[in-house]
């Protein structure tokens, strides 16, 4: 007997919500998105999306076109027709506080709670959402709890590990899952799901839930070690005439105990995840009556990479108003348009404060620079423009159209001070200029 394909809602339709929309959809999922924010779901009905994301337009269209995925504010439309919902809100870090916001998360679940209880079939309830260890249990599950007892309901925490610019790649082909279960049917529902959704078979992980919460939070925090690790070595590289943070990085990560990847030195981590889910385990670890230091240190390296390229821009002696600076590559990476936790914005704020003038270029993420600092920078829509007249250059994100600038392009600017925060430009090749480099030795 063929089973019937799991009908999917996904609540929340940020980065992580509207990319595993589309994966399932484009999988053959009958899949519904919703979202409180009406706005955001008129858009996505004619397929657009708040965000650049390679590939995901297309897929986007392809599945509306095809009927595969529909968008909603009514919860229940949604809860009602499906029989999985994902639970992907957001989970930011508090303004002003270095506490996670679990508001969006309690009051999803208060509305799925009240939802599933008209229903007669079994829903399933999987957690996308990073929360703090324990979260699941403390705040989720008792909305829950009577409706597990009968068997109508479970619920499930199924971290994501995609990244911003490979995202459906990553869902698509991820080195495994992870489903936390404290019940075996829940992670039965779950692992018929992605049988269904993979065709070929990916390495399942079971742990309990509260495992997987913890699993997804030390990934974002073992890679922000290896960030702060490189660019601890890459402080020393500075003081340590002709050296190279870029050869240690290749050499040690030929050894596969250690790996090669994130190892880049650079301005320090940013995005909407590593430091938000760093503080999230600094905080819990505390909660919980335990040390933090290695945490802690990590987000203390991290905040250093911002003094290190001050200190390098102050050592040009051009931190003195009127003077102007350049600075190409303004989201949080290269490949998205997303500028949230970018160093850019720290670096800017910083340069402001010495009243600078300021110009910036980024092929992708001007506008959501923009929504930051308005009038108070000017924005370039080509590098020749951001360059020509400043006084220093800094490059942030490592974009391809960066890598083969010469220092032929660098001629018109009022003097030439480059600083490479990425380390994408040839060193070698501008010797002729005053150019410093994170990692590079003098
Ligand atoms: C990160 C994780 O890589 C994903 O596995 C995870 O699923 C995701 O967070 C999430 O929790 O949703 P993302 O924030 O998209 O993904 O970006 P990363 O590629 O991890 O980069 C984060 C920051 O580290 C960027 O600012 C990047 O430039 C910086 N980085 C990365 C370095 O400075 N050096 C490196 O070698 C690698």
């Amino acid at each position: 007997m063929v089973r019937p394909k799991d009908r999917i809602s996904i609540v929340g339709l940020g980065f992580v919500g509207l990319s595993l929309a589309v994966a399932n959809a484009r999988n053959g999922f009958n899949t519904i998105g919703v979202d409180t924010d009406g706005a955001k779901i008129d858009r996505l009905k004619v397929g657009q999306p708040d965000f650049f994301e390679p590939g995901i337009d297309a897929m986007l269209m392809e599945s509306i076109r095809q009927k595969k995925l529909h968008f909603t504010t009514d919860f229940g439309y949604a809860i009602r027709n499906t029989n999985i919902t994902f639970l992907a809100v957001g989970t930011p870090l508090e303004s002003g506080a270095d506490k996670v916001n679990l508001s969006h998360v309690k009051s999803a679940v208060e509305r799925i709670s009240l939802l599933v209880r008209s229903k007669n079939d079994f829903h399933l309830l999987a957690i996308k959402s990073t929360v703090p260890p324990l979260t699941t249990e403390n705040l989720i599950l008792p909305a829950f709890n009577d409706l597990i007892k009968d068997g109508r309901v479970d619920v499930v925490m199924n971290p994501e590990f995609m990244s911003e610019g490979t995202a459906i790649a990553n869902l698509l082909k991820p080195p495994s899952v992870v489903i936390g279960a404290n019940s075996k049917r829940g992670s039965l529902a779950l692992e018929k799901y992605y049988k269904d959704f993979y065709k070929t078979p990916t390495e399942i992980i079971r742990t309990n839930i509260a495992t997987a919460e913890l699993i997804k939070y030390a990934s974002n925090a073992f890679l922000a070690t290896k960030i702060s690790f490189i660019n601890s070595i890459a402080s020393l590289c500075q003081e340590i005439p002709g050296s190279d943070v870029n050869a240690v990085a290749h050499a040690i990560g030929k050894d596969p105990r250690i790996g090669p990847l994130f190892l880049r030195a650079g301005p320090g981590f940013g995005g909407s995840c590593l430091p938000k889910d760093l503080m999230g385990l600094i905080e819990f670890s505390e909660e919980i009556g335990k040390r933090s230091d290695l945490f802690k240190a990590v987000k203390e390296i991290n905040n250093e990479q911002l003094k290190t390229m001050i200190e390098m821009i102050r050592e040009q002696r051009i931190l003195s108003k009127g003077n102007t600076i350049a600075i190409l590559g303004l989201a949080f990476k290269s490949g998205t348009d997303d500028v949230r936790g970018a160093m850019s914005v720290r670096v800017v704020e910083k340069l402001l404060e010495c009243e600078l003038e300021i110009k910036v270029h980024d092929p992708m993420a001007l506008k959501n620079f923009k929504q930051i600092f308005g009038s108070r920078i000017s924005y370039s829509t080509s590098v020749g423009e951001c360059i020509n007249g400043s006084d220093c250059c800094i490059i942030l994100a490592e974009w391809d159209m960066y890598k083969d600038l010469k220092p032929s392009d660098f001629k018109r600017m009022r003097s030439a001070n480059i600083i490479d925060a990425r380390r994408i430009l040839r060193a070698e090749e501008f010797q002729c200029m005053n150019f410093r480099a994170i990692g590079l030795g003098r």
